[in-house]
């Protein structure tokens, strides 16, 4: 399934998929182009040392959402993108460009959805007190992290948390649950009807705190 990735920063969730990839794990999933909308990310550093093809398409150049989107759109068409990856890729999509895609868009958020969508999801959750916190894999539709969810990894929120080091621990369950995902997806494991969506392969958490969750 020729998948592209799209990023806007620092890249460590594209470095996961890249390094499933490499080592055949993403199969049959294959990453065939990088596009970012901040030249000069990290993100794009990674993908060109991992021989993935790349674009860039800065959105400040673009008079609309839709002018971005519609770009975007012919970029991926022109490499006959089939799934679309959102790994930290800052900008909400507009329906000119989900529409061309339908269900073959997902993102990772650093929150168990629905709590703490938007921004800054590990820190909404340290000052809320919460115990529990984690990352959500969903299809994006036209809402602020609102699509139905795929799958999600759970971890605990320590005491002594900061923003920082919740983020830490978040990250290591989203470098494990996007690549498990994109795999499934790929394979035709993933199913849905409405919101429900079934993945025959679900990744199993894998903090041994949580387990039994
Ligand atoms: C991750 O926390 C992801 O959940 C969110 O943006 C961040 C991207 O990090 N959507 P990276 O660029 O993959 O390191």
């Amino acid at each position: 399934m020729r998948t592209a990735v799209l990023a806007s920063g620092s890249g460590t969730n594209l470095q996961s998929l890249i390094d499933a990839w490499k080592s055949s794990a993403l199969a049959p999933a294959q990453l065939v182009v990088v596009g970012a909308n901040v030249p000069g990310c990290t993100a794009l550093e990674r993908a060109q040392k991992a021989g993935i093809e790349t674009f860039v398409l800065s959105h400040k150049t673009f008079a609309s959402r839709e002018l971005f989107d519609g770009a975007l759109v012919a970029e991926l068409r022109k490499r006959d993108v089939e799934l679309v990856v959102l790994a930290g890729f800052m900008r909400v999509l507009t329906e000119a460009f989900l529409d061309a895609f339908p269900l073959r868009v997902i993102n990772i958020h650093p929150a168990l959805l629905p709590a703490f969508p938007g921004t800054h999801g590990q820190k909404q959750a340290v000052d809320y007190g919460a115990k529990i916190a984690g990352c959500t894999v969903h299809f994006v539709d036209k809402g602020t992290d609102t699509g139905p969810i795929i799958a999600q990894a759970a971890v605990p929120v320590l005491p002594d948390d900061t923003e920082d080091s919740l983020r830490d621990r978040i990250l290591g369950e989203e470098h494990r649950l996007l690549p498990a995902v994109v795999r499934a997806f790929a394979k035709g494991d993933v199913t849905v009807e409405g919101r429900h969506v079934r993945v025959a392969t679900a990744p199993v958490n894998s903090d041994a705190r949580l387990r039994s969750l």
